[in-house]
């Protein structure tokens, strides 16, 4: 067990966690991991080899060698920015798809521990307090109804002047749901010592707060 403190945050697609994580992060000097584009990465990159997102084994053999790195605030695969391919609406699909096989997720392991280094780390995700940093100090499960995730979602979309559509993106979002919390593998789930956060009805930095004052109870300053 690592003395290293986590905060892990897990939630359904679309709660806010990322940005609730990464500005806890910031608040903290600590560093941050966006485990879902990890499987978003495996998705393009599986998409882009011509494997199947049903194909685990292939996938997971692909997994473990692909060459990621977080650099200022961009995501590169094999020296390539891939930050805005792998936000797509395509790859939050395939990512659901491809986050399903055990394989693929044992092949992200060692890569997402790595990111356990001093003075911290703040960990988004589906199974970060569950399976990947079970030994977390603060674990937080993040979330917000289906129609306030699918408004937020619909906001951002045309506030960068992509066409939306509501109706889809909210199926979008339960057909989401339902996958990530049927699945076998690390199902999406509230561990029992982690809290419960419902930013329904909640600005950002009340969420952020919020965090902040739970972390403060576990993590020795
Ligand atoms: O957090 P996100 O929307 O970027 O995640 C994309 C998909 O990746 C999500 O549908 C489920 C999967 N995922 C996962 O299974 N485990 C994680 N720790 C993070 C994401």
């Amino acid at each position: 067990m690592s003395s290293i403190p986590v905060i892990a945050i897990d939630g359904p697609s679309a709660s806010g966690k990322g940005t609730v994580a990464q500005l806890v992060a910031q608040r903290l000097g600590y560093h941050y991991l966006d485990s879902g584009a990890l499987y978003r990465i495996v998705a393009l990159a599986g998409k882009q080899a011509s494997i199947a997102w049903n194909d685990e084994a292939a996938l997971a053999a692909m997994a473990a060698g692909l060459k990621i790195r977080f650099e200022n605030g961009e995501i590169l695969l094999d020296g390539q920015i891939v930050s805005e391919a792998v936000r797509s609406e395509d790859m939050s699909r395939g990512a659901s798809e491809v986050a399903v096989h055990p394989g693929v997720r044992r092949a992200l392991l060692d890569l997402q521990h790595d990111f356990r280094q001093a003075p911290g780390l703040v960990a988004d995700g589906r199974d970060m307090g569950s399976v990947v940093f079970p030994d977390a100090q603060a674990k937080v499960f993040l979330t917000a109804s289906a129609a306030v995730r699918a408004e937020r979602r619909y906001k951002q979309l045309i506030g960068k002047g992509n066409h939306a559509n509501l109706a889809q993106i909210l199926a979008d979002i339960e057909s989401r749901d339902a996958r990530d919390m049927q699945r076998s593998a690390a199902p999406l789930r509230q561990c029992e010592d982690a809290i419960l956060l419902d930013t329904s009805e909640l600005t950002i930095d009340q969420a952020v707060e919020t965090v902040l004052q739970h972390a403060s109870k576990t993590i020795p300053a």
